[in-house]
C-alpha cells in the first residue's frame, strides 16, 4: 500500500517512521514533509493547505490511506475532501473535527454528556464576559474559541488581565473571528497529562499515556509552546485513574458524539489536568500530539496501520495496542527565540553521532535540506527520544544524544521527565 502523511513537524516524521515498518506498506508519501521524512519516505512539495492538491495527488498515485497531522487540516475539511473523492483517511470530518476547533462546541458537548471540565461561561459579547469574569477568583482562564496557532488561551492573573485578554480577543479581533466569541473558565491546579484514543465505529482504544512539558523553561516557567518535551507513560497516571477516566470521560463522549449524530473517526487526544478531585478535560484535539506523538510511537509493538485501519473500518474491538514497557523520553531541541522570533538556515551538527546511541530515536521538525546539509527551518527543530527500563535511563540517555547535537542558538528544557510536581501552581 502506499500512504500520505500530512503536515511536516516531528510527529509527521514519528508517524512515517512507525508506518514505514508495517510488512503492508511500500511507500510512504509526506507533504510536505522535512529533512526527517525524506529519509523514511518521499517528499511531495504540498502544504497541508493546499486541499485540492492534496487530493490530486493522492487520487493520481492510488494512495491507499492519507494519514492527516495538523489540526488545521482537519478543520478546513481534508478529510472531507478525500472522502468525496473516494480515497481513504485517517482523521475526522470537518464536523467532527469542531471537538477541537470550536471550544464552545466542546464545553457544550462536555456539558450534555457531564464530562467533568473547569466551570465556565460562554459568550458572544464582551460586556458579558466581563460580568461573568468579575464573578471569578482569578487566576481566570480566557479562551478564544476558534483556532489560534496555540496562542488563544490565557492565562490572567487578576481582573485587569482577564479585561484586557477579553477586549483584545472580542473587540479588537486579535485572532480574528476564532475570537468573536469566548470561553471564560475557572483556574484548574494541578498537572497535565495527554491521553490518546482511536476511537471510530461507535468504540475506542486507549493508546500509551503521556506528558507534555508546554512552558519554554525549567521549572515550568516563561511562555506556552507547542510542547517542549514529552515522557511516556505519564508519570502522573495510575490504573485507577485509568478506571475513572474511561468511565467519566471516554464512555460519556462517545455515546455523546453518537447521540448528537457526529460520527468521528481518528485519533481523539483529551487534554488533562490532573486535579486533586480527579482528571477534568482542558480540552480535545482531534489529532496526534507533538511531540507526545514522538514519546509514545516507539512504544507501540503492533503494526501503526492495522489499527488505523480498523479505526476507519470500524473494527476496533477485534485489535489490541501492544506496548513495550519501557519509558520513552522526548526532548524537544529548538530555535533560538522560540516560541518568539527565531532564525532558520542554521546547520545541525552531529544528527549521525547522536542517531547511532542505542535505543534513541531522532525525529525531525523544523528542518530541510540546503547545500547537502541538513539546516533548521522552524522553532521547534528536533525532538530526540530515548528509551530506557526506567526513566532515569531514558532521561540520561536522551540528553547523552542532545549533547551530540548543535546547532548556532539551540535551546532546550534540561527537566524533561523530571517527576510532575504539585503542578501549575509553582510556576505562577
Ligand atoms: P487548551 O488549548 O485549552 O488546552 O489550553 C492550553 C493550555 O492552557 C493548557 O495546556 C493548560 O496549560 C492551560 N489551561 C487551559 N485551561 C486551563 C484551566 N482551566 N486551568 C488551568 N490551566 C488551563
Ligand atoms: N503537545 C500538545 C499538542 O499537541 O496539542
Amino acid at each position: 500500500m502506499k500512504l500520505l502523511v500530512v503536515g511536516s513537524g516531528g510527529r509527521e516524521h514519528a508517524l512515517a517512521w512507525k508506518l514505514r515498518q508495517s510488512p503492508r506498506v511500500e511507500r510512504v508519501f509526506c507533504a510536505p514533509g522535512n529533512a526527517g521524512t525524506a529519509a523514511v519516505g518521499e517528499n511531495v512539495p504540498i502544504k497541508a493547505d493546499q486541499l485540492e492538491q492534496l487530493v490530486q495527488f493522492a487520487r493520481g498515485e492510488a494512495i491507499g490511506l492519507t494519514v492527516i497531522g495538523p489540526d488545521d487540516a482537519l478543520a478546513a475539511g481534508l478529510a472531507d475532501r478525500l472522502m468525496e473523492a473516494g480515497l481513504r483517511v485517517f482523521g475526522p470530518t470537518k464536523a467532527a473535527a469542531r471537538l477541537e476547533s470550536s471550544k464552545i462546541f466542546a464545553k457544550e458537548l462536555m456539558r450534555q454528556c457531564s464530562i467533568p471540565t473547569a466551570n465556565a461561561g460562554t459568550f458572544e459579547s464582551s460586556e458579558e464576559a466581563l460580568r461573568f469574569c468579575r464573578t471569578l477568583q482569578p487566576p481566570v482562564v480566557i479562551k478564544a474559541d476558534g483556532l489560534a496557532l496555540g496562542k488563544g488561551v490565557v492565562i490572567a492573573q487578576d481582573q485587569s488581565e482577564a479585561a484586557a485578554a477579553i477586549h483584545a480577543m472580542m473587540d479588537e479581533r486579535q485572532f480574528g473571528e476564532a475570537g468573536s466569541r469566548i470561553v471564560v473558565e475557572e483556574f484548574l491546579r494541578g498537572s497535565e497529562c495527554s491521553v490518546h484514543a482511536f476511537v471510530g465505529g461507535g468504540a475506542y482504544r486507549m493508546l500509551a499515556t503521556a506528558r507534555d512539558h508546554k512552558r519554554v523553561l525549567d521549572g515550568d516557567q516563561g511562555l506556552n509552546t507547542g510542547g517542549m518535551g514529552a515522557v511516556s507513560p505519564a508519570d502522573n497516571w495510575s490504573d485507577e485513574t485509568q478506571v475513572t477516566f474511561e468511565r467519566e470521560v471516554m464512555q460519556p463522549l462517545v455515546a455523546g458524539l453518537a447521540q448528537s449524530g457526529i460520527t468521528f473517526s481518528g485519533l481523539l487526544f483529551p487534554g488533562l489536568m490532573m486535579t486533586a478531585e480527579g482528571p477534568r478535560v482542558l480540552e480535545f484535539n482531534c489529532r496526534f500530539g507533538d511531540p507526545e506523538t514522538q514519546a509514545i510511537l516507539p512504544r507501540l509493538k503492533s503494526d501503526l496501520l492495522d489499527l488505523l485501519e480498523a479505526t476507519i473500518d470500524g473494527r476496533l474491538q477485534e485489535v489490541q495496542p501492544e506496548w513495550d514497557e519501557r519509558v520513552a523520553v522526548t526532548v524537544v531541541m529548538a530555535s533560538g527565540g522560540y516560541p518568539g522570533k527565531y532564525e532558520t538556515g542554521k546547520p545541525i551538527s552531529g544528527l549521525e553521532a547522536a542517531a547511532a546511541l542505542p535505543d534513541v530515536q531522532i525525529f525531525q521538525a523544523g528542518t530541510r535540506h540546503g547545500n547537502g546539509e541538513v539546516v533548521t527551518a522552524g522553532g521547534r527543530v528536533l525532538a530526540v527520544t530515548a528509551l530506557g527500563d526506567e526513566v532515569e535511563e531514558a532521561r540520561r540517555r536522551a540528553y547523552e544524544a542532545v549533547a551530540l547535537i548543535s546547532f548556532e542558538g539551540v535551546h532546550f528544557r534540561g527537566d524533561i521527565a523530571v517527576p510532575a510536581s504539585g503542578g501549575n501552581v509553582a510556576g505562577l
